[in-house]
C-alpha cells in the first residue's frame, strides 16, 4: 500500500467524523485547484491526547502558546523513522525538538527569540542532581550587585539579591566562554521560575509564568490582593524544579536525548530565511507560527529577556507580530517557500493554525492556497477534538494554549510524483 493510503486509512479509522467534510474548504480550494478536485479532507478526533502515553516531565517549562508534547509526538511517530530529521522553524520552548529527541530522531530548531535555545538546549543533557547541588552551592550569593531596574514589586529584597547575584554569575561565565552544561541548566531553570502563580516561583503571586506583567501592573495586583513579596530561596527552588523536570525520564530517553544533543542544530534566524539549512534535508516539520498579533512574545517575556541580558528592543523589530491578515499571509508565504526548499522529496509538514479575530479568520484558509501554490500537496486538516460532545462545535473547540480556539493542523507533503493538488 502506498504511504499516503496507509496514513489515510489510519486517520480515517481513527476519526470520529468518518465522512469527509466537502464544502468547508470548497471556496478556498476551488480558487487554486488545477485538477478539478475541490475538497480538502478533514479528520476530527482526539488524535494527540488519550491514546498516547503521558508526556515526559522534561517538557514542563512553560512558554506562551506552546503546544502539548503529544501533538509533535503524534506526527513524529506517524510520519518518521528513528534517525530522521525533524524541524521546527518557530521552536518556542522546543516542544517539537525535545519530543523528536525523546523518540530517537535528530532535529533542527529555529526561533528568532534567543530565549528559545536557552530553554531547550540544556534539557538535552540533564545533570545529576548531586552535581547540580554542588555547583549551586559554589555560586556566591553576596549583595554587592545593585539593581538596574526596580523589581521590588515582584521579589522580596533577599530573593532579589540572590537573583541579581545568579544573573551576574551566569553572565560572567558566558562572557568568559566558560559556561558549561550545569550553568546552562541553572540558567534554563531560573529563567522558567522568574514569575508565576505559586510558591514554586521566585516572585510574589502574579500571572502564569509565561506571561510576565509590567512592573506597574504588578503593583496593582499587589494592592488588590493586599500582598507583598515573601522570601523565596532561589537555590532551593532551582533544585526542586530540576527534580520535577527529570522525574519520569527513562534511561533510554536519557540516551536518546544525549545522542540528539550531539547532532542538534539551533538557529536564531527569521523562519522565512533559514539559509543555513540545506535543501532537501528535512523529513518532517511540526510547527506553530505566531497567529498574527494574538501573543506578544517579546513583552510577555520581558523579565526572562532581562535575566538573560537579551536586548528587548532589538528583538521587537525581528519578531513577527502583524495585525492585518494580508501582512501575515505575505510572511507565511515566504515561510512556506522556505519549508518547500528544505523539505526532502516525500517529506511532510504539519502546520498548526488557529482562529483569530474572534473566529472571523480561520488561518487554514490562508495557509492551504499558499502551500498549494508553493508546490506542496495538501493531505488534509486534522482537528484535535479533546472534549467532543454532541453540543460542542467542532470548528471552535477550546484548547489549553492561549491565543487560539482550536487545534487544527494543515498536513502538507512535498510529493514529487504525479498527483492531484490534493492527495
Ligand atoms: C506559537 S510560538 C511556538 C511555540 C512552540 N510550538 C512551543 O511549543 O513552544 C511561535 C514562536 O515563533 C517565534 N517567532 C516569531 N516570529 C518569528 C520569525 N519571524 N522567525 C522565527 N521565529 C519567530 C516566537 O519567538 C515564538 O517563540
Amino acid at each position: 500500500m502506498p504511504e499516503e493510503a496507509k496514513i489515510r486509512k489510519y486517520l480515517k479509522d481513527f476519526s470520529l467524523d468518518k465522512a469527509d467534510r466537502p464544502g468547508y474548504f470548497r471556496k478556498t480550494v476551488e480558487d487554486v485547484s488545477a485538477s478539478g478536485e475541490n475538497r480538502i479532507r478533514v479528520y476530527v478526533n482526539e488524535f494527540w491526547t488519550s491514546r498516547q502515553r503521558q508526556a515526559a516531565s522534561i517538557h514542563e517549562i512553560s512558554y506562551r502558546a506552546c503546544f502539548k508534547p503529544q501533538l509533535p509526538q503524534f506526527f513524529i511517530n506517524l510520519l518518521t523513522e528513528p534517525g530522521q530529521v525533524v524541524y521546527d522553524p518557530f521552536s518556542g520552548r522546543g516542544t517539537t525538538a525535545i519530543e523528536a529527541a525523546l523518540n530517537n530522531r535528530n532535529f533542527i530548531a529555529n526561533d528568532i527569540n534567543p530565549l528559545s535555545k536557552i530553554l531547550c538546549l540544556p534539557r538535552l543533557t540533564p545533570p545529576s542532581m548531586r552535581n547540580l547541588e554542588t555547583r549551586l552551592a559554589a555560586i556566591p550569593f553576596d549583595d554587592s550587585i545593585s539593581p538596574e531596574i526596580d523589581l521590588s514589586m515582584f521579589y522580596h529584597p533577599q530573593t532579589e539579591v540572590e537573583l541579581l547575584a545568579l544573573r551576574s554569575y551566569l553572565l560572567k561565565k558566558k562572557e568568559s566562554g566558560k559556561e558549561d552544561y550545569l550553568d546552562r541548566w541553572i540558567r534554563m531553570v531560573a529563567t522558567s521560575r522568574l514569575t508565576g502563580h505559586s510558591k514554586g516561583f521566585f516572585s510574589v503571586y502574579t500571572m502564569p509564568p509565561n506571561q510576565a506583567v509590567s512592573a506597574e501592573r504588578q503593583r496593582i495586583i499587589n494592592m488588590r490582593r493586599k500582598q507583598s513579596p515573601e522570601y523565596r530561596n532561589v537555590k532551593k527552588l532551582i533544585m526542586r524544579k530540576s527534580r520535577q523536570l527529570v522525574r519520569n525520564l527513562t534511561d533510554e530517553q536519557l540516551n536518546y536525548l544525549k545522542n540528539a544533543s550531539e547532532n542538534a542544530l539551533f538557529y536564531e534566524d527569521n523562519a522565512a530565511d533559514t539559509y543555513r539549512i540545506k535543501p532537501n534535508s528535512i523529513d518532517l516539520t511540526v510547527t506553530s507560527p505566531p497567529f498574527m498579533d494574538v501573543v506578544q512574545y517579546s513583552d510577555d517575556n520581558w523579565l526572562r529577556l532581562w535575566f538573560n541580558s537579551i536586548d528587548q528592543e532589538k528583538l521587537d523589530n525581528k519578531i513577527t507580530v502583524v495585525s492585518r491578515i494580508e501582512e501575515w499571509s505575505l510572511v507565511m508565504n515566504e515561510v512556506l517557500k522556505e519549508l518547500y526548499r528544505i523539505t526532502r522529496s516525500d517529506g511532510w509538514v504539519a502546520f498548526e493554525v488557529g482562529e483569530v479575530k474572534s473566529g472571523r479568520i480561520k488561518l487554514e484558509n490562508e495557509i492551504i492556497p499558499l502551500a498549494l501554490k508553493t508546490g506542496f500537496k495538501c493531505f488534509g486538516v486534522l482537528i484535535n477534538s479533546q472534549n467532543f460532545t454532541k453540543t460542542s462545535n467542532i470548528w471552535g473547540i477550546k484548547n489549553n494554549c492561549s491565543g487560539t480556539n482550536s487545534n487544527r493542523i494543515v498536513l502538507l507533503k512535498k510529493f514529487t510524483g504525479h498527483s492531484p493538488v490534493i492527495i
